[in-house]
């Protein structure tokens, strides 16, 4: 009689092209979930059970959270009946990891999403897999999502390397405090010039920006951060930069969420190229982290 698998890679349909790629460097079978939306908006879930209805003892979930709200209301269906059929050590691989920016109660009665949703999740997860997940008053993501094991990887460096191709004397610049991180890591990985921004947010599209002490005359800037949503931060930061006599300004991103019109915002600001991973699936991408995320998903699983 055939041996069940011990591990399997669970994904959704609008996922499957990285899906296969993660399976692949993970050395696991992908096995899609089916899903089914009832006319009231209300979802079905279907798991790939084998012949005897149970999935492996430890599965992985590829999920990544850009447009989140639906898809945490998978997660659960899928990690509770996943639990059911026979998994014992369950993984969450989220490229993008959503709700980690409101990580404070900015005004009194004010969620503060970081912990609902990182509880949420530790409740349903053994292992939370990432990439540069947006912690910024607190360092590691088990502050944020108390798992027994949780992982962070890092688009900056592949995207030094890609910067390093593409514009090898480039100046690196961060759009504001945050980003100090990335920027620290991407310019130690090539010895770039760098500086980093004030940024004080005002609205969700109104921010305000301090170009830091630099001199970017006849410079190719290449503004980098986490990520980019509506693009007004780069976009003005872009603006900053030309005016300060830069040659260029391009843009390198972790997590291309580019809502609504940014894309256009950070080409009428005079952006020339715009570089993200493939954390999100979107036509910036050109950092593959499927061996990354694939060596991630090796260390995490059970022997
Ligand atoms: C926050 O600090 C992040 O690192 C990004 O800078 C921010 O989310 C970008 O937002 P937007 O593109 O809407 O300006």
């Amino acid at each position: 009689m055939t041996q069940p698998e011990a591990a399997c890679l669970l994904y959704f349909a609008d996922e499957e092209a990285p899906a296969h790629r993660l399976a692949k460097a993970a050395g696991l079978t992908a096995l899609a979930i089916e899903r089914h939306r009832f006319p009231d908006g209300e979802l079905k879930l279907c798991l790939p059970v084998d012949a005897r209805g149970r999935l492996p003892a430890h599965a992985v979930v590829l999920r990544s959270l850009h447009q989140p709200n639906e898809k945490l209301v998978e997660l659960l269906l899928a990690a509770r009946t996943a639990r059911s059929l026979g998994v014992q050590h369950l993984t969450l691989v989220a490229p993008y990891l959503a709700y980690m920016r409101q990580d404070i109660a900015f005004h009194p009665g004010e969620a503060i999403s970081q912990q609902v949703v990182g509880g949420f999740l530790a409740g349903l997860f053994d292992a939370v897999i990432t990439v540069d997940p947006h912690l910024h008053r607190i360092e590691r993501l088990e502050q944020a999502i108390p798992v027994p094991q949780a992982l962070v990887l890092s688009g900056a460096e592949p995207l030094s390397d890609l910067i390093a191709q593409r514009r090898p004397n480039a100046l690196l610049v961060g759009p504001d405090g945050e980003s100090a991180q990335w920027i620290a890591q991407a310019a130690a990985r090539h010895g770039f010039d760098h500086a980093v921004c004030i940024k004080v947010r005002h609205g969700d599209r109104d921010v305000a920006i301090e170009l830091p002490t630099l001199n970017a005359q006849g410079r190719a800037v290449v503004l980098l951060d986490d990520m980019a949503s509506t693009g007004r931060t780069l976009a003005l930061a872009a603006r900053l930069l030309l005016q300060a006599g830069a040659a260029s300004v391009d843009v390198a991103v972790t997590h291309a969420l580019f809502a609504g019109d940014a894309l256009k915002a950070l080409h009428d600001a005079g952006v020339g190229e715009v570089w993200s991973t493939d954390c999100i699936p979107h036509s910036s991408n050109a950092v593959a982290m499927a061996a990354p995320l694939g060596q991630a998903v090796r260390s995490v699983l059970p022997p």
